[in-house]
């Protein structure tokens, strides 16, 4: 069977072959159907790249309506049970489950750079009280570039890896002083005899305690949580990192412009913007007129629907059974019925069912971070953490793919044609 697409233009009665790679065609084959003069070629029109591959990469396999996510090829349920954050991290960033001596240098090189900067912290006391954690988050990653000026050594391999350690070590610090600062507590640096989460866990809610010692459901829910958060193929802020970073700017800067990405509702926003639903629901007795109403177009069933899933999302069955352990601990979260009597209608009404809409991650997730003691505007810097090995991970793959260029896609153009410049005396309002 030939792998290549036979195109008949029908403006000019020619036809074309195009091969056909990976079940893909190259858009730039495309360019050579052309009426002739001065038309340029045909090109595709693919707003918010509903069909478009922008990379190849070897990370992360997600088969959206068989409901399978892999980051390199182990499917996520056997990581969420049997990994740890740090050890998928490797695996994210170097291909292979690391050995017991690999895994304990990785750790070790992470622990060394947890510490920030005094003046990353003076910095950040420069925040009003009450900022958002989210915007002190992005806003002190991209700091953090002029800190590190050998971050701009982006072709330069042992450099690469020192900003990757620096980032993954020190975005948990950050978070944790951005979460100390809006409730006005003292910074808590890194205890690094406890592990990945369990130093976060220390540096959040550590009072005056001589040593804080993390509670181990949690810290392991945290990390099964940060594990499923870790990567997830060409998200928005995936394409944000690729995209920014396709300009040969440091990784700090590219990673503040992909968490920006991140703390849009639709993004990694949404499970703060779940709890606010729940909240606004208020009980079971609301949910039908809430439904109607979702149904009527008037807003949406925050927590449900995914670009790539059309069937339920493999890491929220995760997080949903995370979310009873956690409640184990510290009590079941009020909003948790209104959560199930809301996902048990949407799963049976037509609506939900003929879009292929089901719970995604942040259905459960907000509950889970809520019980545990995070206020909502945490969630999504708890998210960014997670995923910052994805963003470097990813980043690093497109630094080295020999087709990178700078990412620069076309527009159709619709606006006004070529005309002359009007004084002001000659303009009338529009
Ligand atoms: N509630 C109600 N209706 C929905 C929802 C929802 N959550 N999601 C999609 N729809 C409807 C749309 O109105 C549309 O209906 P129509 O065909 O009658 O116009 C149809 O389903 C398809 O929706 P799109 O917006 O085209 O789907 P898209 O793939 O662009 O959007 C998205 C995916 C953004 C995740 C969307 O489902 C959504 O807004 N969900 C709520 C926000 C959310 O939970 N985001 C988290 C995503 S997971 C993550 O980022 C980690």
């Amino acid at each position: 069977m030939p792998e290549t697409l036979s195109i008949t233009d029908n403006r000019t009665g020619k036809t074309y072959e195009v091969p056909i790679a990976e079940g893909a065609i190259r858009a730039t084959d495309l360019k050579k159907i052309t009426t002739g003069g001065e038309d340029q070629g045909l090109c595709t029109y693919d707003p918010a790249f509903m069909n478009t591959a922008a990379c190849k990469s070897k990370i992360t396999f997600i088969d959206g309506d068989k409901g399978i996510l892999m980051y390199r090829g182990y499917p996520i349920e056997q990581l969420a049970e049997h990994s740890t954050y740090l050890e998928t991290a490797y695996l994210i960033l170097f291909g292979e489950l690391p050995t017991k001596g690999q895994l304990d240098g990785w750790t070790h090189s992470i622990v060394m750079h947890t510490m920030v900067h005094e003046n990353i912290k003076k910095f950040m006391e420069g925040f009003t009280y009450d900022a958002h954690p989210m915007g002190v988050f992005i806003s002190t990653v991209g700091a953090m570039s002029t800190f590190y000026p050998d971050g701009k050594q982006i072709f330069n391999a042992d450099s690469r890896q020192k900003q990757i350690h620096r980032l993954i070590a020190k975005t948990p610090t950050i978070a944790a002083y951005a979460y100390r600062h809006s409730i006005g507590r003292p910074y808590v640096y890194p205890d690094n005899d406890l592990s990945f989460t369990g130093n976060f866990l220390n540096m959040l809610f550590k009072m005056t305690e001589v040593k804080y010692q993390p509670n181990k459901a949690l810290e392991r829910a945290l990390d099964v949580l940060f594990i499923l958060h870790a990567d997830h193929e060409q998200n928005c802020s995936t394409s944000a990192m690729r995209a920014i970073g396709s300009s040969n700017v440091d990784p700090f800067s590219a990673l503040a412009g992909a968490a920006a990405a991140l703390y849009g509702p639709l993004h990694g926003g949404a499970n703060e913007a779940v709890l606010r639903m729940l909240k606004d629901i208020g009980s079971v007795d609301h949910i039908p007129a809430f439904i109607k109403k979702v149904k009527a177009g008037d807003g949406r069933l925050m927590g449900f629907g995914h670009r790539v899933y059309k069937s339920y999302d493999p890491r929220a069955k995760i997080i949903k059974r995370t979310a009873y352990e956690v409640f184990g601990v510290t009590g079941k979260n009020p909003l948790l019925d209104i959560a199930l009597e809301l996902e048990r209608i949407a799963l049976e009404d037509e609506y939900f069912v003929s879009r292929k809409l089901y719970p995604n991650v942040d259905f459960y997730s907000g509950l889970i971070y809520q019980a545990m003691g995070f206020p909502v505007e945490m969630f999504a810097v708890l998210f960014a953490i997670a995923r910052t090995v994805g963003w470097v991970a990813q980043w690093e793959e497109m630094l080295l793919d020999p087709e990178t260029k700078i990412a620069r896609p076309k527009q159709l153009y619709e606006g006004a044609t070529a005309r002359d410049y009007v004084p002001m005396g000659g303009r009338s309002a529009y």
